[in-house]
């Protein structure tokens, strides 16, 4: 269908000003008066909306009157012109109206509440607030893979289905073409007539797959779905969320905290650039400050503070946390927020974590006690990025795998790559769903993914 995206126009008004144009899309209001009707009109290639102006005068009402319609798909001839109201604008000739929409539609109000737009998934992107939130996905993906890319890393696919366990924290999905009902007397037996002839997950990380293949390729990431079963209804836990990890050879804990650094800032420069419309939208809509904070993300430090003063800060803080704080306790999202948003005011990488509340594949540190680990805490959110040096020494890592009852023999490859060519090296965790709630204000995980996958919702 030969049209105009509406972002072009918009884009280079001055090449199409004065001409003839088509373009398609749908009606978000429309408004009438005696001698001329209006309609706001997006096509979802950018948040502005065209204005269509339809003369009375030279144009029958009747010839447009089904146009003028919330949620109408139309496609529309006429002069693009500028505006004093609107900057430009278009002067309708010719309107084909290519669905039509009854009055059931539920979008007809300028605002709904996010909440009411959760139950109606399918139509949401048609909303400015949608429109905003996936154009910034989008962007922001583009940005993670114009990062890397650039700086030598290769993208690989890591397998979803897999055998194996991370994070071991027990909270996956099982894949199966089993029958609900079966005769089978144990587990083993189970498992044995299974699809793969053993017990199948939904992969919750691509590490440590990651892992093989940086270590014959120096530089990867990956960008992915990854699937977790925790029972966390949260504004911050899906069951299906997108996870960028790079992985990078010969290099320690201090290197990969520089490298996430440097990523986090590019991204979102990027995206500041990138889409001014949208944060502006955002800054008014989301998160008051939102623009300023974006900014001073990108030009100032983030902090680095060891576990052990996290924990001394916390417990000066005279502050009466839902969980209490000791040595050796994981930093719950209290704890989090009150490091990030009223200590420090900006990102804190939390390093060297006790080792006992930490993956199996991190190095351990001289001390016996923590590992070489970092979480990267930002204001708003708490957790954003989980990263590590991994642990190299086949003794230590098996140790470590024996201690939380790993069975060694489903991990063969993975202690393969410590036995041939051991190299330092380290990687992390993003949550694309994250640092996008971070990047756009969005307060709930749901508002963040096309179709959120929740406990008890699907
Ligand atoms: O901290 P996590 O569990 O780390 C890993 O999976 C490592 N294997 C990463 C690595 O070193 N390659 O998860 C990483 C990030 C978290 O920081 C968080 O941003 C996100 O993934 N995440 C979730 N996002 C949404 N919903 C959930 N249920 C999430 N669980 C983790
Ligand atoms: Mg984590």
């Amino acid at each position: 269908m030969k049209h105009t995206d509406i972002k072009e126009l918009f884009t280079n008004p001055d090449s199409f000003t004065g001409g003839e144009v088509t373009v398609c899309g749908w009606v978000r209001t429309w408004r009438d008066s005696k001698s001329i009707s209006f309609i706001e009109l997006n096509d979802g290639t950018c948040l502005k909306n065209l204005q269509l102006v339809f003369d009375k005068e030279k144009m029958s009402a009747d010839s447009f009157k089904d146009a003028l319609v919330v949620g109408a798909a139309l496609k529309v001839e006429g002069n693009f012109i500028s505006s004093e109201r609107n900057g430009y604008e278009m002067t309708v000739s010719g309107v084909e109206v290519l669905g039509g929409c009854p009055q059931d539609y539920p979008l007809q109000k300028k605002h709904h509440t996010l909440e009411f737009l959760r139950t109606i998934p399918h139509l949401r992107p048609r909303t400015k607030y949608f429109e905003a939130v996936f154009a910034v996905r989008s962007r922001l993906s583009y940005a993670i893979h114009t990062y890397f890319q650039e700086h030598g890393y290769k993208y690989v696919h890591t397998p979803i289905i897999t055998g194996s366990d991370c994070e071991g924290a027990g909270e996956m999905f099982r894949a199966t073409t089993m029958p609900w009902k079966t005769d089978c007397k144990t587990e083993q037996e189970y498992f044995a007539q299974d699809f793969f002839g053993r017990r199948a997950n939904l992969t919750v990380s691509g590490q440590l797959e990651g892992e093989m293949a940086a270590t014959g390729l120096g530089k990867i990431y990956t960008f992915g779905p990854t699937f977790r079963a925790e029972h966390s209804n949260t504004t911050r836990h899906a069951a299906e969320f997108w996870q960028i990890e790079p992985e990078v050879c010969f290099a320690d804990i201090n290197d990969i905290i520089a490298i996430a650094e440097e990523f986090i800032k590019y991204i979102i420069k990027d995206v500041v650039d990138n889409c001014p419309d949208e944060i502006a939208y955002f800054s008014e809509r989301a998160e008051k400050g939102l623009a300023e904070k974006l900014n001073s993300v990108i030009t100032s430090d983030f902090v680095k503070l060891d576990y052990t003063d996290a924990i001394e800060i916390l417990k000066k803080s005279g502050k009466e946390f839902k969980y209490p704080v000791e040595w050796g306790c994981d930093l719950q999202t209290g704890h989090e927020r009150y490091l990030t948003e009223e200590h420090f005011k900006k990102p804190v990488f939390v390093v060297n974590y006790p080792a006992d509340i930490k993956a199996f594949y991190m190095k351990q540190n001289p001390d016996g006690k923590t590992v070489a680990a970092t979480d990267l805490l930002v204001p708003g959110i708490g957790e954003i990025i989980g990263c590590s040096e991994r642990e190299v020494d086949l003794e230590k890592l098996k140790n470590a795998m024996i201690k939380r009852g790993m069975p060694l023999e489903s991990y063969v490859e993975y202690l393969d790559l410590r036995k041939y060519g051991t190299v330092p090296h380290s990687g992390f965790g993003l949550g694309m769903e994250r640092i996008l709630m971070y990047v756009t204000g969005v307060q709930n995980i749901r508002d963040t993914l096309l179709f959120p996958r929740t406990v008890g919702s699907l």
